[in-house]
């Protein structure tokens, strides 16, 4: 099946020249007609993944609490907002905004959201109405940032490069034979990967995502400058070594290449970058999501919540909290990082940086 994203990609490409990995996956996201994320209804059970605020309000209720408590902490700022980049359908915010109802002020403070597809604007809008939206995080406003971003830096385009006895050679798309297809460029100079010239080898590839330092920077400036704090969740590890990109379409893992702009893209995250961008703010170390959720507490919740069902549902409810804290599920595929202006100012639940990388 050719879609018509594919038929765009290769007419530019036949133009142009080959695609970097970058290139090409952000075309598939986000292309204003054919892009993945402007297209579709790509979340929950019914779309082709499924998302822990999807899995259950939990996720979103220890998450506010977390970043109430880091509020709290730094004198209740009166100014500060509460922010999401890359909200998906809303959920996670609208279950934040739920569970800290109870903290006078907090649950008072404006929302904003980062979010390109008008689509998902749209159903953000509706779980939390008067939301403000930007297109970008550089055009946040200057003041306290409560932040949270999940599965936000998975979704963004990576550049890849294999190290070879020549150098490093790019990972790119071109065509052979009418059919996408990835391929090595000439040697190229890549200053980015300076630091990996140590621990890599001949066949090994990395990842790096461009836009990543920029987004990470113009945070750490803001949380420098007025304080807040901010939690990633993610999955990836703390250093990029091998080819991640993946593709997914209908909980099923597909070419990367196939069906563009009807598969999901995405890339693990190395949270060294995320680290190394903002070397002015304290953080934590990075923590798998299982232990960061037992520590605020998930157990008692789930309990809580187990009260009121019985049958299908509490069947189903038991297996979420498995589904978001088990080592063999979401628990350590997924990991948490906090960065905050001073140690004392992050989030709870987290390892502290000492303990850990
Ligand atoms: C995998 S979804 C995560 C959804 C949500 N956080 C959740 O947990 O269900 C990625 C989200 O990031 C948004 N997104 C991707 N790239 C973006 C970018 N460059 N700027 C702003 N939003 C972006 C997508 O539209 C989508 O809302």
């Amino acid at each position: 099946m050719t879609t018509p994203l594919e038929r765009l990609l290769k007419a530019q490409i036949a133009m142009a020249g080959p695609l970097t990995m970058a290139d090409f996956m952000s075309q598939c996201l986000m292309h204003p007609d054919h892009g993945y994320y402007t297209q579709q209804t790509v979340f929950g059970a019914a779309g082709d993944f499924i998302t822990a605020p999807e899995v259950s309000q939990m996720f979103g209720e220890l998450i506010g609490l977390a970043l109430a408590q880091s509020w709290v902490a730094q004198g209740r700022p009166a100014d500060a907002i509460v922010v999401e980049l890359g909200p998906g359908r809303g959920t996670l915010m609208a279950d934040m905004r739920r569970a800290t109802q109870s903290v006078a002020g907090f649950a008072e403070l404006p929302v904003h959201m980062v979010e390109t597809s008008p689509q998902l604007r749209a159903l953000q809008a509706a779980a939390v109405p008067g939301v403000v939206h930007h297109d970008r995080v550089e055009d946040l406003p200057d003041r306290p940032l409560f932040l949270v971003a999940n599965e936000f830096f998975d979704a963004l385009p990576v550049r890849q490069a294999e190290r070879t006895p020549e150098g490093w050679r790019e990972r790119q798309i071109a065509v052979v034979q009418d059919s996408l297809t990835i391929g090595l460029s000439n040697p190229v100079p890549l200053p980015d990967l300076a630091h990996r010239a140590a621990d890599t080898t001949p066949g090994d590839v990395v990842e790096w995502c461009p836009a990543l330092p920029g987004i990470m920077a113009g945070l750490a400036q803001r949380i420098a400058t007025h304080g807040g704090a901010v939690l990633i969740v993610d999955y990836g590890n703390w250093r990029s070594l091998g080819d991640t990109v993946q593709a997914m379409r209908s909980h099923t893992y597909v070419p990367v290449t196939d069906t563009p702009g009807l598969a999901d893209l995405t890339a693990h995250v190395a949270f060294e970058d995320i680290a190394r961008a903002a070397p002015a703010l304290a953080r934590s170390a990075m923590t798998p999501q299982g232990v960061f959720l037992e520590r605020l507490g998930i157990t008692q919740r789930a309990r809580q919540l187990a009260r009121g069902l019985s049958g299908a549902a509490l069947d189903a409810h038991i297996s979420a909290h498995r589904r978001l804290t088990h080592p063999a599920e979401m628990g350590n595929l997924f990991k948490v990082i906090g960065l905050a202006k001073t140690p004392n100012a992050l989030p709870p639940g987290l390892d502290p940086a000492a303990k850990g990388i």
